[in-house]
This record gives C-alpha cells, structure tokens and sequence, in this order.
C-alpha cells in the first residue's frame, strides 16, 4: 500500500509501542517520519530499523525548544502533512486529594501543553500546503472519570477538547484533527507512573477496570491513527474515536 507516498508525518512517542508502531507503518506505507522522543537508546533502535524514511529527534518535548526542533526538521522535509500527537505519561492513579503539584504539572506539561504547542508550531506548514491530518492519541481516560488519577484524566480530556477546537477552527482550511482513545494496549507505559500510589483509589478504580473486554496490541491503535492520517479519512474531522475493544460501550 502506499497511501502516505510522498507525505511528511511527525510522530511523538516514536521509540516506544503505538508511536513506534505509528512510525513503521507510516513508513511502510510511503511516508517520511519525523520521530521525536525522550528515550535516546530507544529512538536509536527505531531509527536503525526504519533507516533513510525517518529522521530521529531526541528530546523532551515539555521544553518548547525540542518542539521548535521538531517542527524544523519537518519543515527541512518539506512541510509536515501528519502531526501523530502519541507521546504521553500515566499519574499513579492519584485522585485528587493525594495528587502532588509535581505530577499534576508534569503530567499536564506532556499530555496536554506539548500537544498543544506542537499544534501551534506545525499547523501553520499544514496551511501552506493547502491542508493536512493531525492525530491525537487520549485514552477512555479522556472520556471517562474512572480509567485513571486526576492529573491523567483531566491532561486526556483537555486532549479531547483541543481535538475539537482545532478541527473546528482550521477544518475549513483543510486541516482535519482527530482523536483517537485507546482502552488497554501492550505497550512501555508501565515503565513510567503506572504504579498506583493509592490504594484506595485503585481498588475503587478496579470496578471500572472489569468492564475492559481485551488488551489491543500496538498496531491495532496505529491502523487507526493511518486511517485518520490518510485521505480517504477526509470526512472525519473532530471525532472522538475509541478503540478499546467494547470498554467504553459496557
Ligand atoms: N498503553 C495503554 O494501555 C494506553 C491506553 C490509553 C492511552 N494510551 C496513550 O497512548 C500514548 C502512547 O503510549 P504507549 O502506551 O505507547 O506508551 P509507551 O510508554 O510505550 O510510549 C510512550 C513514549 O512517549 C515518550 N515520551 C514520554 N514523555 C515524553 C516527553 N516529555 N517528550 C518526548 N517523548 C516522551 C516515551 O519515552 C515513550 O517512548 C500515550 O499518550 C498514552 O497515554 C496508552
């Protein structure tokens, strides 16, 4: 297949599970990747895999000159016609009462503020180019109150509204922006933030937890992110799509 032939996608998160999965598949079908990521070694593996069809940028993409960084090698490639906004962290299932400022304010800084940012920064190559495609990746986190701590649900939420906004403001000059909210995915992310540091919370969290019908593998969330990055989505614009195997429809 090669329905991203000749297109520019960034894709945050790139060295790890649905970014990485991301990554290959927009290269296997034609395009040129830009990945960003924290994890330098990671992002070495990725980018000896993928070779000449990615250009790799570490950093972390809280600090506003990454972003800058990020979009300057997109525009050296020609101008981003994808932003896959997939790079994000958990909050260790802290409710409100017992969330640290410290969590609250990183959680915000890389679920939500870089996501806008990089928006922000690359939105304007998309309008040079007459249009373009911008994914964000949520969680049934961002549609629901019980999937996670305070600081988790309210950054995916803020995602999902931003989803909106943008497809709203800028989808009459081609620029659609979609997101997609995935329930469990076998991925890394339990490196970081996935154990829970209240107990109560996370057995209150358990009853909602029993109604996730199944673990998706990466490439179940990544054929989902090329569908919305490719043209034949081009009457899908705002939607809020979940892809968590039935979890949000019990
Ligand atoms: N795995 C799940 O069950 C699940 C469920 C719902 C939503 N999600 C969302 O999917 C997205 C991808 O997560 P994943 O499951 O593939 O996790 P992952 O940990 O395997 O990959 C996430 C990548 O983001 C990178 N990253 C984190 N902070 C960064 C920063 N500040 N700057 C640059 N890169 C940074 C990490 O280094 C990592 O490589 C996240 O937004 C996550 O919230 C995951």
């Amino acid at each position: 297949m090669s329905r991203m032939q000749g297109k520019v996608a960034i894709v945050t998160g790139a060295a790890s599970g649905i970014g990485r999965a991301t990554a290959r598949q927009l290269v296997a079908e034609g395009a040129t990747v830009i990945g960003a990521d924290l994890n330098e070694e990671r992002l070495g593996e990725v980018s000896a895999e993928l070779g000449d069809a990615i250009t790799v940028v570490a950093g972390d993409l809280t600090d506003p000159a990454d972003v800058d960084a990020v979009a300057a090698a997109a525009q050296d490639a020609g101008g981003a016609d994808v932003l896959v906004n997939n790079a994000g962290i958990m909050d260790y299932f802290l409710p409100v009462t017992e969330v640290d400022d410290e969590t609250w304010d990183r959680v915000l800084a890389v679920n939500a503020t870089a996501p806008m940012r990089l928006i922000r920064a690359v939105l304007p190559q998309m309008l040079s180019k007459g249009g373009g495609s911008i994914v964000n990746v949520a969680s049934i986190g961002g549609v629901t109150g019980g999937a996670a701590g305070i600081a988790y649900t309210a950054s995916k939420h803020a995602l999902v509204g931003m989803t909106k906004n943008t497809a709203y403001f800028y989808g009459p000059q081609g620029v659609r922006c979609n997101v997609v909210c995935p329930g469990g995915v076998e991925t890394n992310i339990a490196d970081g933030g996935a154990a829970p540091r209240s107990d109560w919370a996370w057995e209150r969290m358990q009853a909602g937890f029993g109604r996730a019908q199944r673990m998706a593998s990466a490439e179940e969330i990544s054929s989902l992110i090329v569908w919305l990055s490719a043209d034949e989505s081009v009457n899908v614009n705002g939607a809020v799509m979940a892809s968590d195997g039935g979890w949000t429809a019990s």
